[in-house]
């Protein structure tokens, strides 16, 4: 199931975290979470599958730690293909002693959480298939049920991991923001619906019926401001835009809104009006 990820839609690609211990972070992403590594070079680090970047690991100069109660990443989402990896993923952290913070059953979706060593969140899942999600108009319905984890587990029995599969993604992005009203009428700019909310406290957003590409909340308080630029966590994420005339128009769209914008090397440089940093390619 490929249509949420890809043309003509506006969907997550990639992200870029700031780190303080380049060694072990890229050992967690590598040997925990599966991760290939693609290009490595003095202070930057880019992981994926297949060839296909997903994340970045940078550190910047004089890096300090991330202060608590900003905006910024809640966490970034591992999309992989089905829910047989999803099992043998499960098997391959209970092997190897990683630890989960929780796993739950959002009926579009099965999930699974954990902490990076630095304390990024991190979500793995394996969506159900769209014609299984429920609407109610133009809102998806999402819960939060156990997971089933057992059901999970014997299914990835038959499945050797070998890191992660074919096909994996960058599903989607949870951020901290301070503003929910503030932070759609900004991505309300770049295309995205909004498909479901908590009252008041979380907005779930997306393209082309998906049950969502982001997901804002409050959650580390109204008014959350952005970390330092050296600061420990989220650098920037990347958006696809299909092409050049759908980049141009986000552009117009996020200056008419008076957004911050600015194309260089056929890349947009953004941010949202919590700070969050956003870069539009082509994809
Ligand atoms: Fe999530």
């Amino acid at each position: 199931m490929n249509k949420f990820h890809t043309d003509p839609l506006i969907y997550p690609l990639n992200l870029s975290l700031n780190v303080m211990d380049m060694e072990k972070m890229t050992r967690f992403y590598r040997d925990s979470m599966g991760f290939e590594i693609l290009e490595k070079k003095d202070d930057v680090v880019h992981l994926g599958t297949s060839g296909r970047r997903i994340l970045t690991l940078e550190r910047p100069e004089n890096v300090i730690q991330k202060p608590p109660r900003r905006s910024g990443l809640y966490h970034f989402a591992i999309l992989l293909p089905d829910r047989k990896h999803l099992g043998s993923f499960i098997n391959h952290l209970r092997d190897n002693n990683v630890p989960l913070t929780g796993g739950a059953d959002h009926e579009v979706s099965e999930a699974l959480y954990l902490q990076d060593p630095e304390d990024n969140g991190i979500e793995v899942y394996a969506d159900v298939p769209d014609s299984q999600w429920e609407w109610d108009g133009d809102q998806v319905l999402m819960g939060t049920d156990p997971l089933d984890f057992r059901g999970l587990m014997e299914l990835g029995r038959d499945l050797d991991w070998t890191g992660m599969p074919e096909g994996t993604k960058l599903g989607h992005m949870h951020l901290h923001v301070g503003d929910l009203e503030e932070a759609f009428s900004y991505y309300r700019r770049i295309g995205f619906k909004r498909v479901a909310q908590m009252a008041g406290s979380a907005n779930f957003i997306s393209t082309g019926g998906y049950h969502h590409h982001i997901g804002l909340n409050v959650w580390n308080g109204k008014g959350a401001k952005a970390a330092p630029e050296n600061a420990t966590g989220l650098r920037y994420y990347t958006l696809a835009a299909p092409d050049g005339e759908a980049q141009k128009k986000i552009f117009e769209e996020l200056k008419q809104g008076n957004y911050k914008a600015e194309i260089e090397d056929g890349v947009l440089f953004t941010e949202d009006p919590s700070g969050n940093r956003i870069r539009i390619i082509i994809a």
